[in-house]
């Protein structure tokens, strides 16, 4: 049985009653790390690996989630809509209490989730369990919210109830997936197009590090800050700025770097990022994939150096794959410290790269380094 088919069950089973089904995706990003909350642009697609929501509306107040992937449960209430101790059930009580913050009377309801996307891996899935929930509520209370204002409740959510100042590329690229096609999405105007990514010649290939910083929430929210007080700097004397898309490297050097080290470095890699970016779009549609795999190579040593989010597990999967003539590009994805790193690989070349990496992995770590093979997906969708 597929994993919907058993979270459809499971809810059959508790609930005694038909549910509606949704299907929302994690995603990857070739490269635009760090830039989407910068208002720069990223580069996400959705992938193949998903979180499933089976709902259903209660006469009551309650709220029920059953949460498949750890065999856990919560009950509480929609009113006073209440923080969860735990951390997962906030992704869903979130944006419930945004959805209630937009005026609308959210009845009693049953939920039960779960799914394929590795936890905690940089690969999303917690903007997927946001946007299942959104996406859930929306056709649930017919609440005819668009893409992009669903995207935004998301967002909304991880901010208020999960405490994470994040961008909008993860739930936009779980909502506005298309298969074969990664988004060009510019996070200033939340305007996207979407550029062809389907190739036969080379693979995206993940590798998990399986490392889990519980930092990286704290460590997310400081750097956003150090890029404003950057930006702020600058602003003294260009008060038509609006953020680091508007900034150049000669401007950092002038009003940045005299006064902090530090937000100096932060904001350089940012500004460089937003360049790369650019040029990493002009590769695409070139199928030049050397070039695009250089790009990545240099965004994983901003990471590292001047940004700061990388780890030893990441560094050292990087480092492995440079040597190889195999290996187009790779980096760290995400927000960093742990999770996996993206990997551009001649596609005849993957399962040995792999079991080189794979080894390496092992002797340094004593760990094995777990694989994916993702393909780009269409977003989030009602199932029925
Ligand atoms: C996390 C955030 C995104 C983005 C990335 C880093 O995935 O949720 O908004 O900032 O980190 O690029």
């Amino acid at each position: 049985m597929g994993k919907l088919e058993k979270i459809a069950d499971k809810f059959r089973q508790l609930h005694n009653s038909e549910p509606v089904l949704v299907r929302a995706p994690g995603r990857i990003n070739l490269i635009g790390e760090h830039t989407d909350y910068n208002l720069g642009s990223v580069l996400p697609g959705a992938i193949d690996k998903c979180i499933y929501m089976a709902i259903g509306t209660r006469s009551d107040n309650q709220i029920n989630v059953y949460a498949a992937d750890y065999s856990d449960h919560i009950v509480t209430v929609v009113d006073p809509l209440e923080k969860a101790w735990k951390l997962w059930p906030n992704y869903v009580l979130g944006v419930i209490n945004e959805v209630k913050k937009l005026g609308v009377q959210v009845p009693g309801l049953n939920i039960v989730l779960g799914g394929d996307i590795p936890l905690a891996a940089g690969l999303s899935s917690s903007a997927a369990i946001t946007v299942a929930t959104t996406v859930s509520l929306n056709y649930v209370l017919d609440l005819g919210f668009s893409k992009l204002e669903m995207a935004q409740i998301a967002q909304k959510a991880e901010h208020n109830f999960v405490g994470v100042q994040c961008g909008l590329m993860d739930q936009y690229a779980s909502l506005f997936g298309k298969k074969g096609h990664v988004i060009k999405l510019d996070c200033n105007t939340n305007q996207h197009e979407y550029i062809p990514f389907e190739t036969t010649e080379v693979k995206v290939v993940l590798f998990d590090t399986g490392v889990k910083h519980h930092l990286v929430s704290s460590a997310y929210n400081e750097r956003r800050e150090q890029c404003q007080r950057g930006v702020e700097l600058v602003k003294a004397h260009h008060p038509e700025i609006i953020g680091l898309p508007d900034i150049t490297e000669e401007m950092l050097y002038k009003y940045v770097k005299p006064e902090s080290e530090l937000l100096f470095r932060r904001c350089l890699y940012v500004v460089q990022e937003i360049e790369r970016l650019k040029g990493a779009c002009e590769d695409l549609v070139k199928n030049d994939f050397e070039s695009l795999g250089g790009k990545m190579f240099e965004t994983h040593a901003g990471l590292k150096d001047m940004y700061e989010v990388s780890c030893e597990e990441c560094d050292f999967l990087v480092d492995t794959v440079k040597a190889s003539m195999n290996v187009l590009g790779a980096r760290m994805m995400g927000a960093g410290f742990g999770g996996c790193t993206i990997n551009l690989i001649y596609s005849d070349a993957v399962d040995k790269v792999t079991e080189s990496v794979k080894q390496a992995y092992k002797e340094k770590f004593g760990k094995d380094l777990k694989v994916y093979l993702t393909s780009i997906e269409d977003g989030a969708e009602v199932l029925k």
